[in-house]
Parts: structure tokens; sequence; C-alpha cells
């Protein structure tokens, strides 16, 4: 089959390939850069930078995450070169989105991609900035039209893509209310791609639908194309890089993991979400909570910060990003169990399109 051509708002990256955005840096500049150089999307995640930056003193968070957001932005362009197409994730639960997404824009990001909540107010912050591709992450149809109805309504605006993740397979934190969603085949890509498209086609509208979650091999991507999917967004393959900026430990969990050794959690931001089972899963999934403080009140509802549930994802993420296996949250795709060594990004690229070395 031929290979979709991706146009997100006026950018038009060589491959039809995203790399999803990954907190706390494991998507940060050196794998966002090295990803974008092949001619793919190369995505930092913005979520907690501040909690891993030497410049962060314990009370300038999110002054922190803005300088970070940029200073990243900056170090990825030098690796992508000027042509290669640069995202930032930002997670609409996060207290400090806006300024975020603003960062993003000021930093030189060409895109943003928006999830873990509904983006309804991504246009009013990037109004500034009329390039910046705006691509909401949805796990329902449903979803997706209400998003494209309020900004048409409220902005005159149409996303420039949407990225379908459906929490059956992916990483992080997933689209689901609960543990019955997540395997709820009305949320399959099966279902939602070739839905929403087909929707998108009958009101005339040219908008890129992206299938993310489980996808890891070209027979998974052509396989998504066939679902009418014009690009894919690729997580848990990026991990076990070389160039992912998380710690080795992390990328080696990955190549050590079993089907078993993947768990569902309850997230502090009240989602769902997949992870290894790290000793501090595994005690947090015994009923023991943290009784560290909270570093940096990094969401807007939090159930460690509210209710002393849970525990810290700031610093359970970051501890996975320096490697810490006893202490660290280490998110995952159900595919992580599919990693059998560290590749360059150009070989997992390569791999995807040997068509198109
Ligand atoms: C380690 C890890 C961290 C992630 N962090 C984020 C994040 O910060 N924001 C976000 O929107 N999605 C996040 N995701 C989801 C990915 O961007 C991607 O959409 C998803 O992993 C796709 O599924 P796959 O892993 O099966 O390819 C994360 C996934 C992983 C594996």
């Amino acid at each position: 089959m031929d290979i979709p051509v991706l146009r997100i708002g006026q950018h038009r990256p060589r491959l039809p390939l995203i790399q999803g955005g990954m907190g706390v840096l494991v998507s940060g500049p050196k794998l966002a850069g090295a990803v974008a150089q092949t001619g793919a999307v190369g995505t930092i995640a913005s979520v907690g930078l501040a909690a891993a930056h030497p410049s962060f003193s314990g009370r300038n968070y999110f002054d922190i995450n803005e300088k970070a957001i940029q200073e990243y932005l900056a170090e990825a362009r030098d690796l992508a070169g000027p042509n290669g197409v640069l995202a930032v994730n930002c997670m609409v639960a996060l207290t400090d989105y806006e300024r975020q997404v603003k960062a993003s824009c000021r930093g030189g990001a060409q895109v943003i991609i928006s999830g873990a909540g509904l983006p309804l107010k991504l246009p009013e912050y990037t109004k500034d900035y009329p390039d910046v591709a705006l691509v909401p992450i949805v796990s329902s149809t449903k979803a997706a039209q209400l998003i494209l109805r309020r900004w048409v309504k409220t902005y005159g605006r149409k996303p420039d893509g949407f990225v379908v993740e459906t929490p059956r397979d992916a990483g992080g934190h997933l689209g689901a209310r609960d543990e019955a969603m997540i395997t709820d085949p009305s949320l399959s890509l099966e279902t939602v791609i070739p839905e929403l498209s087909s929707y998108l086609q009958n009101e005339g509208l040219d908008i890129p639908v992206i299938a993310a979650g489980g996808i890891w091999d070209r027979e998974d991507m052509l396989r998504a194309f066939e679902m009418g999917a014009s690009a894919v967004q690729m997580g848990s393959r990026f991990v076990p890089t070389v160039e992912s900026d998380a710690d080795m430990r992390f990328k080696k969990a990955y190549l050590d993991a079993t089907e078993d050794d993947i768990v569902l959690i309850h997230s502090p931001a009240g989602l769902p979400g997949r992870a290894l089972r790290s000793p501090m899963v595994e005690r947090y999934l015994q009923g023991e909570v943290e009784s560290k403080p909270c570093i940096a009140n990094c969401l807007t509802h939090c159930r460690y910060k509210k209710d002393r549930e849970t525990f810290c994802i700031a610093q359970a993420l970051v501890d996975a990003y320096q490697g810490n296996w006893e202490h660290g949250l280490f998110f995952c795709g159900t595919n992580a169990v599919k990693a059998t060594k560290i590749e360059t990004v150009a070989e997992v690229v390569r791999s995807l399109f040997p068509e198109k070395p």
C-alpha cells in the first residue's frame, strides 16, 4: 500500500510518523531532535521538566518549566536541523498548562500535541502563533467532535490533526474513566480510526487522523494506514533507543519486561495509567501510601496532594528518568514486552520505512 503523506497545519514531515511525548524526560531534546532529524516528528514532553532541572531550587518550579521547555527546544533544533519538525506534548491536567503551551510557542515548537484532558482552550493560548499546528489527543470520536465544535464556535479554528490513542495498548496515562473502558472495543483503533475518518470526510474536513497505542513495527503501522490513519504516533518503541533521554536502567527495564510485569495503576491525576511493576508500583498496589511532600503542585487535581492518597507522580517520574528502579514509575505500553535490544532512532525509523532511506 502507499505510504500516506502527513500534513499537520503548515508542516510536512517527510515521514507519517510522530514520536509520542513521553515524560518525564524520556522524550527530551535528544530523542525529539534525533527523531525529527530522520524526517519524522520529534516530540518533547513538557511534563515535570523543572523537577529534573539543575536550576530548580524547590520554589521556582513553574518558571523553570518555562525555561527548560525553551532550552530543550533549542537543543532539539540543533540536532534536528532546519527541516526537522518539532512538537511539544503539553498535558491539559497540569497546573501550568497555559504557561507551558506559551513557552513552547516562544521556543519555536511547530506543533503542540495535547491530551490528558480536553484541550478546549488551546487555540486561545496559541493565538499569537498562528503557524503552530494544534493536535488534540483523544480516545473517542465523541471527544474529537466536542473539541472540533468548540474550537470552531469559539475560535473559528479547526484542529490540525487528531491523535487517536487507544487505552487498550498505550503507555502512560490512558484516556479512560476506569479499567473496564480500557478494553472496551468501542475505543479500539479498529473502531475509532475508521469512525473518526469517515466523520471528518463526511463533514468535508481534511484533518489527519493519527493512530497511537500498540504500534510497534511496520506491519502494525501499515494496518493503521489501512484503517484510514494518515500517520502513526509511537511511544514505547522509542524508549529503548540510544537517544532516549532517560537513564539506561529505564531502557533495560523494557528489555527485561514480561507480560506479568505490565500493570494498570490509578494515577494521582485521576486517570488510569500503564506502567512496569517496579518496587514502588508493587508497594502502591499493596496499598502503601508515600509520606513524601508534594514537590511542585504540578497537577490541577492531585489525589496525593489533596487526600494524601497514591504517590507524588512528579517525584516518581523523575526517579524513573534517573534510573531509580526502587522508587521510579516507569510508564510503558503493552508492547514493552517486544523490546529485545537497544536500537538507534535511525534503525527504528529505517525498519518502519525501508523504502524511504
Ligand atoms: C514512558 C512513557 C511516557 C509517556 N508520557 C506521556 C506524556 O507525558 N504525555 C502524553 O500525552 N502521553 C505520554 N505517553 C503516551 C505516548 O506519547 C504515546 O502516545 C503512547 O505511548 C503510544 O502507545 P505505544 O507506547 O504503544 O506506542 C507516554 C508513554 C510512555 C511509554
